[in-house]
């Protein structure tokens, strides 16, 4: 009945659309808390592209003064927040306490006047900051501070960790040097918001969403950012035939598959980002990919971007890895290390190709840690099974149910340290049966391999695939044997203690030269041995034996 008197007066009054609108709003803003009562990872999406709606993105001269340039913006009201930093100039990202300030600060802006040029007149909130009177600033110094938005280089992480006491200070110190910051992940949902006014020229009710390791607490500074533009709040999938006789339904022009209509949408984003996009430059429009995409690098925030359509089981894997980096600050630290690990070793590469990937690598320190004995962290079936009613979750025929309540989940009696299962990681994949078993993050346990990749990974969302099918014989014999060598490393007399402050690099700085695997980490020429296999071998017949590591005798210091 109150629907019905809700009609009523809309059409009454010949007001549909504020009060359509309205009762909208309220219904998405209902789904919306739903979704933010439920699940932490959803909480933290909304949040921060929320903030990110406030936020503008500013371009300032070298010689701005931070207390006038902020007393300048006030005057379009409340600042929260707002730091500088650097990639083709100078840049401001300021967070307004409300999304009103924006068009505020939009109303006072021009748009540029260029002689023999001509601008492309789309208003975004990427702007920059023009002197009326240069002479006035420039005499006074800059006060601006800059803060870091990129990784330091490995030789200053390497000097870092070798002033650490222990090598478990050393993997918390590599993860909270190289982990995102708050700045930086305000940053990444700027992008993410200001391409979503890109899209929504088309489609306004759109929403892109941020996916991978800028939002599954694996992202080291610099890491590209993977965004989704997803289309579902419009597509109307969700909604019913109305009550009584009719139903209204769009025109639309149609396409001969879910696939096809992802390319001709990324397509025009593509063109829009390319021809209209401030700041986007070397648009790619990668449209055969096995997941469609678009790749550009955004100036103004220094990323490498890819946006992608139709994605939404690589979100569930983000948050499935961000509940699995959440439930013990060891899986973070680990996952962090053996990324770092397999960079500095060239194991891994920014090039795609049949290199391990960075997806791969956490899955491969997840189905580890699964199989401690007890397991640091359960297995998917087991978080599945710890699922509430809300959780249920089939996307594309696949079941991506799984607990989104951490509280639900018990902590584990398992108290290894990070030294141990860091050596536990390189022996047990130094080992590991590659070419016959299959590793399964859903069951906790190797299975036999389904096909002859020589990694299979099995996806844990679409389980016929492999993440890890790119992977070549020779890239797999180079992560193996890089493991057995830095098991081996980790296992020499002298890895666990530093030999004073400052010392020469040391257990997991040691890991990092590249010449690891031909030092051992101790700076001096290796002698010639018997190959990796061999060494581990024997290494682990007097582990078994309980004899004194012989491997230890062989010239290595
Ligand atoms: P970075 O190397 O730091 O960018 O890590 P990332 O986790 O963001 O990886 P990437 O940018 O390559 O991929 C983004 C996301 O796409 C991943 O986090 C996964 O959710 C998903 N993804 C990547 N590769 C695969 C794959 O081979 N299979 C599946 N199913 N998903 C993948
Ligand atoms: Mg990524």
């Amino acid at each position: 009945k109150n629907i019905d008197n809700l009609c009523f007066k809309s059409q009454s009054k010949h007001n549909t659309s504020s009060v359509a609108v309205k009762s909208e709003i309220a219904q998405r803003k209902d789904q919306t808390d739903t979704i933010a009562e439920r699940n932490p990872f959803y909480v933290l999406q909304e949040e921060r592209l929320e903030q990110a709606e406030r936020s503008v993105l500013i371009n300032c001269p070298p010689k701005t003064n931070e207390k006038k340039f902020l007393k300048h913006l006030s005057s379009h009201g409340e600042i929260n927040t707002c730091f500088f930093y650097e990639s083709f100039g100078t840049y401001a990202l300021v967070e307004f306490s409300k999304k009103e300030s924006i068009a505020s600060l939009q109303e006072g802006t021009i748009i540029p006047s260029i002689q023999h040029e001509a601008t492309v007149p789309f208003k975004s909130r990427l702007v920059s900051l023009k002197l009326n009177n240069p002479g006035d600033l420039s005499s006074v110094p800059s006060s601006i501070q800059c803060l870091r938005q990129s990784a330091i280089p490995i030789n200053e992480l390497v000097q870092r960790l070798s002033g650490a006491d222990t090598i478990d200070q050393q993997l918390y110190t590599l993860t909270e040097t190289y982990q995102l910051t708050e700045d930086n992940v305000r940053l990444r949902f700027l992008v993410c918001s200001l391409l979503k006014d890109i899209a929504a020229a088309y489609f306004p009710e759109c929403t892109v969403k941020l996916f991978g390791s800028s939002v599954n607490g694996f992202g080291k500074l610099g890491c590209d950012l993977d965004m989704f533009l997803d289309l579902d709040g419009i597509s109307g999938r969700k909604s019913k035939k109305t009550a009584g006789p009719f139903t209204l339904e769009y025109q639309m022009k149609r396409v001969s598959s879910e696939r096809a209509a992802t390319q001709k949408i990324l397509s025009v984003i593509g063109e829009c980002i390319d021809q209209f996009g401030p700041g986007c430059v070397g648009v790619q429009k990668i449209l055969n990919a096995r997941c469609p995409l678009v790749r550009f690098a955004h100036q103004p925030s220094g990323f490498q971007c890819d946006l992608t359509a139709n994605n939404r089981i690589a979100i569930k894997s983000s948050e499935l890895l961000y509940l699995y980096g959440s439930l013990d600050a060891r899986v973070r630290a680990l996952v962090f290390t053996v990324r770092c690990w397999a960079r500095a070793h060239a194991i891994t590469s920014s090039i795609p190709g049949a290199w391990i990937t960075n997806f791969s690598l956490a899955m491969m320190v997840i189905f580890f840690l699964q199989k401690r004995d007890p397991p640091i962290i359960p297995t998917l079936d087991q978080l599945k099974g710890l699922a509430g009613p809300t959780d249920k979750q089939l996307i594309e025929g696949h079941d991506c149910t799984f607990v989104s309540n951490i509280n639900r989940i018990n902590t584990t009696e398992n108290t290894e340290t990070l030294e141990q299962l860091l050596k536990e990681f390189f022996e047990f994949y130094g080992n590991f049966s590659f070419s016959k078993m299959s590793i399964n993050i859903r069951k906790g346990k190797e299975q036999s391999k389904p096909d002859v990749s020589p990694l299979h990974i099995q996806n844990p969302f679409e389980q016929p695939l492999n993440v890890s099918k790119n992977v070549n014989q020779t890239q797999l014999e180079r992560f193996v044997s890089l493991a057995r060598d830095s098991a081996w490393i980790l296992q020499q007399d002298g890895m666990s203690h530093p030999l004073g402050a400052g010392a020469q690099p040391w257990g997991l700085a040691a890991l990092l030269l590249p010449s690891a695997s031909q030092t051992g980490g101790k700076g001096k020429k290796r002698r010639k041995r018997e190959p990796a296999s061999e060494r581990i071998k024997s290494l682990l017949e007097s582990l078994k034996n309980n004899k004194p590591n012989s491997a230890n005798g062989n010239g290595r210091r």
